[in-house]
């Protein structure tokens, strides 16, 4: 499971997922969890909505009210809420809240059960399946329980001076709970001497670094192109190789040495770095 947040100031935490998700090279589950309300289906995949395919009243608020007399959350039930994505198959949805006020009604134990079935997520097929997961912006609301089994939690962030010192005390606030070495970068809208940058300012080490592309970054914040995944481009090329590397890492692994908190494979991952 590999989560995404965000200080201030949207650096590009769902852009990033989404084109991590195309990139993947097996089933990956794309769980947009930002309480603050979900951008996926009404960015990327809106005409998939307007047309009826994609229904935005199944994701993380119907598998919260399903579960709700559960106690701990069933990878059975959660693949009732997943859809599937029309542009990219190997892609699993798990839609988010269509507005923040419903943040409430998942509740801190809607989360928790969701993190647990996360975690245990199989394809349709019986595969364990991985995971992405968009946190948004750090606020009040977050739900912790989804970063604190993140087997990587990566800081979104841009290569500026505003990016960086909002990123700053985020990077602090999740230091005192989570060990260093799941905790790194994802930089986005970049340049190699931009990453260079932020990773010294910051001192984390670069998980994923996705190139400054405003065209195909469009279309998975906006929808534009219809949503059509944009394979040539500069940022999908350069997001492919961060998806091969984070899945090859991962995959030497176990799921249950993966929740092991001293992580060497995350050590490796992030002291990896990007070439
Ligand atoms: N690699 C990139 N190159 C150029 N533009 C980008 C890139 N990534 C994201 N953007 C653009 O930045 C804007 C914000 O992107 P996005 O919605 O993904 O940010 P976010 O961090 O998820 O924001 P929020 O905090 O609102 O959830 C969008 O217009 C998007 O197209
Ligand atoms: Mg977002």
């Amino acid at each position: 499971m590999i989560t995404i947040i965000s200080g201030k100031g949207a650096p590009g935490s769902t852009t990033t997922l989404a084109a991590l998700a195309v990139g993947w090279p097996a089933p990956v589950l794309l769980a947009d969890c930002d309480p603050a309300g979900g951008d996926l289906a009404p960015g990327w995949l809106g005409q998939w909505v307007v047309d009826g395919t994609i229904r935005t009243d199944r994701g993380v608020l119907s598998h919260a009210t399903a579960t709700r007399h559960a106690t701990a959350g069933d990878p059975a039930t959660l693949i009732e809420h997943v859809q599937p994505v029309p542009s990219a198959r190997h892609v699993g949805l798990l839609a988010g809240l269509t507005a923040p006020g419903q943040q409430a009604a998942v509740g801190a134990a809607g989360w928790t059960r969701l993190t647990s079935a996360l975690a245990a997520f199989r394809t349709t097929a019986g595969q364990p399946a991985d995971a992405l997961v968009d946190l948004g912006r750090m606020s009040a609301a977050t739900p912790w329980s989804l970063l604190l089994a993140a087997d990587v939690v990566l800081v979104a962030v841009r290569p500026t001076q505003r990016h960086v010192l909002a990123a700053r005390p985020l990077l602090a606030e999740l230091a005192e709970r989570i060990v260093p070495a799941r905790l790194g970068l994802a930089v986005c809208a970049t340049t190699p001497a931009g990453t260079r940058e932020v990773r010294a300012a910051l001192g984390r080490e670069v998980a994923v670094e996705v190139p400054a592309d405003v065209r195909a970054a469009a279309v998975f914040s906006d929808g534009t192109d219809a949503g059509a995944v944009p394979s040539r481009s500069p940022l999908l090329r350069g997001v492919r190789r961060a998806a091969r590397r984070l899945h090859g890492t991962y995959h030497h692994y176990t799921p249950a040495e993966l929740r092991i908190p001293a992580l060497p494979a995350s050590a490796r991952l992030l002291t990896g770095g990007v070439r």
